[in-house]
C-alpha cells in the first residue's frame, strides 16, 4: 500500500488529500498539522473550512484511508510520498520585505522531513513557492539525509476556493514538474499514477521543475490581471457613461479573450493573488528585469486603487462624511461560498470607512465575529501565518458590530455596502430594508449583483461599479 502524508491541513492540504483518498481507496492518506485545533476540527462534525461538497468527501473516507493527525513526525516517517502544503506568506521583515515569499515554514518542514526519514521519499511542493525553491529544498534534504534518496516534485494546486471539490474532481489540468533524470522521471510517474485514478491522461502535464513552479505564479498573475484590467475600465466607464457589464460582455465574446474573470468589482482578494504577484515582482527584480517587475506590480496597484475608489465614492456621496453614520456591510468573505477572509477587499473598505469614523454593522453568512475583529485589527501580511503565531486577542474596535442577519445590519443604517456576492443578498426584501433605513438611503454594490433599477424604483440612491451614475452621484464626484 502506498502511503501519502500531507504537511499542512489548510484550505489546500485538507480538500486535495480528501479527494485523493476518495479516488484512491488503496492509498492511505494522512494529513498532519502543528495546529491541534485545526486537526481536532478535521476530526469533528464541524470541519475547519467551509467548502461546498467537502463534508461529504471527508465523511466517506475519514477513518478508512484518510486520517488527520498532529503526529507529524510519525506520518512523515512512514510515508512514501510527502506533500508540503504549508503557508508561504509575504516576508514582513528583512531582505525582500513586503514582496518576497517567507519560506520559514517550508524550510522547517523540509528539515523535519530530513531528520525523521528512514526510507526514500518523494517530496512534493504543493504550496505556491518562488521559482528555484525546489533547488533549495533539495539542498536541505540531501545535506541532512543520511544517504536517503529524496526526489523533489513541484505539483502546484490550481483549485479555487468555493469550487474546490469540483475543481479537484475535474481539474483543467494537473501539473507535475520534476528533475529530468531517470530518478526524477520515476518520481513523476509515481505521482502521475496517483492522479491517473481519476484525471484523464491528457490533462496531466509534466514539465521540468522550474516551469511548474513558475506556471503557478504566472497563472495567478494572469487571472488577477484580467480583474485589474476590467476594473480599470470600470473607472473609465463611470467617467464616460459607458456600462462596464456591456463592455466586458462585448470584449469577452471574442474567443481569443473569453468571458471568464471579466466581472468588475470592488477588487480581488483571497490568500494567493496579491502574495503570488508580489513574489513574482520580487523574482523579476532579483533577476534584473525591472520592466517586467513594474508591469506586474501595476496589477496590485490597480486593485488597491479600486478599493480606495470605492471608499471615496461612499464618503463623497454621503456629503463627504460618514462620521457616526451607520453603514451596513453585507458580506465579508473574499468571495461567495467560502468563509475565507484572507486579503478580502472588505478589510480595506471597512478600514477606510472606520478611518472616516463610520459605525459599521457587518453581516456575512459564513464569517464569525471573532474572525472579522481579528482581520480588522491585524497588520498587513500578519494573517498568513499558522494560527498559533497570529495575534490572539484582537484590539477592540468600538465603532463595529457584527450581526447574524442582513435586516439587523441594515436597520437604521444610512448606507449599505455589498462586498461579497452571496446569493442570499439578491433575494432580500429591499422594500423592508429601505423602510427601516435613514433617508436618503444609499446602496453601494461592490459586486454588481443587485437589480439597480428595482432598487431605484423603491427609492434608493444606487452606485454600481462601472455603471452610469445616478444624478446624485454625478453631483458628488469622488476623487481617488
Ligand atoms: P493554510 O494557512 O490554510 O494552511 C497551511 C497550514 O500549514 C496551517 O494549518 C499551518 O498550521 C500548517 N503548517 C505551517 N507550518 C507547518 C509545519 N512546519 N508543520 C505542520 N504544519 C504546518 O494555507 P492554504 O490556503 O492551504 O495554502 C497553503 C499553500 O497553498 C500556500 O502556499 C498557498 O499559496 C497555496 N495555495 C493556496 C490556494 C488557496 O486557494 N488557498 C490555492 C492554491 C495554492
Amino acid at each position: 500500500m502506498v502511503k501519502i502524508c500531507c504537511i499542512g491541513a489548510g484550505y489546500v492540504g485538507g480538500p486535495t488529500m480528501a479527494v485523493i483518498a476518495l479516488k484512491c481507496p488503496e492509498i492511505e492518506v494522512a494529513v498532519v498539522d502543528i495546529a491541534a485545533p485545526r486537526i481536532n476540527a478535521w476530526n469533528s462534525e464541524q470541519l475547519p473550512i467551509y467548502e461546498p461538497g467537502l463534508d461529504d468527501v471527508v465523511k466517506q473516507c475519514r477513518g478508512k484511508n484518510l486520517f488527520f493527525s498532529t503526529d507529524v513526525e510519525r506520518h512523515v516517517c512512514e510515508a512514501d510520498i510527502v506533500f508540503v502544503s504549508v503557508n508561504t506568506p509575504t516576508k514582513t521583515r528583512g531582505l525582500g520585505a513586503g514582496k518576497a515569499a517567507d519560506l520559514t515554514y517550508w524550510e522547517s518542514a523540509a528539515r523535519m522531513i530530513a531528520d525523521v526519514s528512514k526510507s526514500s521519499k518523494i517530496v512534493v511542493e504543493k504550496s505556491t513557492v518562488p521559482v528555484k525553491t525546489a533547488e533549495a529544498i533539495e539542498k536541505i534534504l540531501t545535506h541532512n539525509s543520511k544517504g536517503i534518496n529524496f526526489q523533489i516534485l513541484s505539483n502546484p494546486e490550481f483549485l479555487a476556493e468555493g469550487t474546490a471539490i469540483d475543481d479537484l474532481f475535474k481539474p483543467d489540468r494537473v501539473l507535475i514538474g520534476g528533475r529530468e533524470t531517470p530518478e526524477g522521471a520515476k518520481a513523476v510517474k509515481a505521482l502521475k499514477d496517483v492522479y491517473a485514478h481519476w484525471v484523464p491522461e491528457d490533462r496531466i502535464i509534466c514539465t521540468n521543475l522550474w516551469s511548474a513552479e513558475l506556471s503557478k505564479l504566472a497563472a495567478n498573475a494572469f487571472l488577477a490581471q484580467r480583474i485589474s484590467s476590467v476594473n480599470s475600465m470600470s473607472a473609465l466607464c463611470e467617467a464616460t457613461g459607458a456600462d462596464v457589464t456591456q463592455v466586458s460582455h462585448a470584449v469577452g465574446k471574442d474567443t481569443r479573450i473569453g468571458s471568464k474573470f471579466l466581472n468588475a468589482s470592488v477588487g480581488f482578494g483571497g490568500s494567493c493573488f496579491q502574495k503570488d504577484i508580489l513574489n513574482l515582482v520580487y523574482i523579476c527584480e532579483c533577476n534584473g528585469l525591472p520592466e517586467v517587475a513594474h508591469y506586474w506590480k501595476q496589477v496590485i496597484l490597480m486593485n488597491d486603487y479600486q478599493k480606495t475608489r470605492f471608499v471615496n465614492r461612499v464618503v463623497a456621496s454621503m456629503f463627504n462624511t460618514v462620521s457616526n453614520k451607520k453603514i451596513a456591510i453585507l458580506g465579508f468573505a473574499f468571495k461567495k461560498d467560502t468563509g475565507d477572509t484572507r486579503e478580502t477587499p472588505a478589510i480595506d473598505v471597512c478600514k477606510g470607512l472606520l478611518g472616516d469614523k463610520a459605525q459599521l454593522s457587518i453581516y456575512d453568512p459564513q464569517v464569525s465575529e471573532d474572525q472579522i475583529r481579528k482581520d480588522l485589527s491585524m497588520n498587513k501580511f500578519d494573517w498568513d501565518h499558522p494560527a498559533h503565531l497570529q495575534p490572539s486577542s484582537p484590539t477592540a474596535i468600538k465603532q463595529l458590530s457584527v450581526v447574524w442577519d442582513a435586516y439587523e445590519a441594515t436597520k437604521d443604517a444610512h448606507a449599505v455596502c455589498l462586498l461579497t456576492e452571496w446569493d442570499e443578498f439578491r433575494n432580500l426584501d429591499y422594500q423592508r430594508i429601505f423602510d427601516n433605513m435613514q433617508k436618503p438611503a444609499f446602496i453601494f454594490d461592490g459586486r454588481n449583483v443587485m437589480d439597480a433599477e428595482k432598487l431605484r424604483s423603491i427609492g434608493f440612491i444606487v452606485y454600481s461599479i462601472g455603471k452610469p451614475l445616478d444624478a446624485w452621484l454625478k453631483d458628488m464626484p469622488a476623487v481617488a
